[in-house]
């Protein structure tokens, strides 16, 4: 299917935390397997992941932005940003992910280039940087296709306390220093 027909981005709104945890949740378990355990991703990602968005979207940082990609009324794709984050890198991408089924038709790049909009808006505007899993060879091309640069390898820290991670899995850090850059590969 086309993404491009039927495709409009959105800032997210409370009652998207159930649609964005879904997919957030499969996303995970597609995506995070080896470096999560299987007893998280299957049992109790879900679980984690509805109150985290819940929360986030009924008393919304101000510092955050969430922005939805949505299909025919169907959320497809999110990015979640804090301004600001860090004092040297600037905001932090801390989720971005795209319906399974529609991956690789640009939805992620259009997220990017919105979140790159959004850290320019921001007063001051500042870079803009994520963490990877390291074993996410298809996200580390994606983002180094979009132009971010590979500044800095550490520890996947667990989503709420060590027995949810396999071992120590690691992760890389990717950055813009210049979010402007992210634009015109967003452009529909
Ligand atoms: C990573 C992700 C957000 C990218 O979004 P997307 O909508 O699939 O990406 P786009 O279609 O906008 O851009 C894809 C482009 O990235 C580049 N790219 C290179 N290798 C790639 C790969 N293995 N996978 C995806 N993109 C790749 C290409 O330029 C590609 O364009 P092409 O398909 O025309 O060759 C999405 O695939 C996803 O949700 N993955 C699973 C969750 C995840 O890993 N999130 C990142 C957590 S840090």
């Amino acid at each position: 299917m086309p993404a491009s027909a039927g495709l409009r981005f959105r800032a997210a709104c409370p009652g998207d935390a159930h649609a964005i945890a879904g997919l957030h949740a499969d996303s995970w378990q597609r995506h995070y397997r080896g470096a999560y355990s299987d007893a998280f991703l299957d049992n109790d990602a879900a679980g984690y992941l509805l109150p985290l968005w819940t929360g986030r979207l009924a008393s919304p940082d101000p510092q955050a932005r969430t922005i939805l990609a949505e299909h025919d009324g169907e959320v497809v794709g999110l990015a979640h940003t804090i301004l600001g984050q860090d004092a040297t890198w600037g905001a932090f991408l801390d989720n971005l992910h795209v319906a399974h089924g529609l991956k690789r038709q640009g939805i992620g790049t259009r997220l990017l280039a919105l979140t790159g909009q959004a850290v320019l808006d921001a007063s001051p505007p500042s870079g803009l940087y994520l963490w990877v899993l390291e074993q996410n060879s298809d996200a580390r091309a994606f983002y180094a296709t979009r132009g971010g640069a590979c500044t800095e390898r550490g520890e996947v820290p667990p989503p709420g306390g060590d027995p949810q991670l396999n071992g120590k899995p690691m992760s890389l850090r990717y950055a813009w220093r210049d979010p402007s850059k992210l634009l015109l590969a967003g452009r529909p």
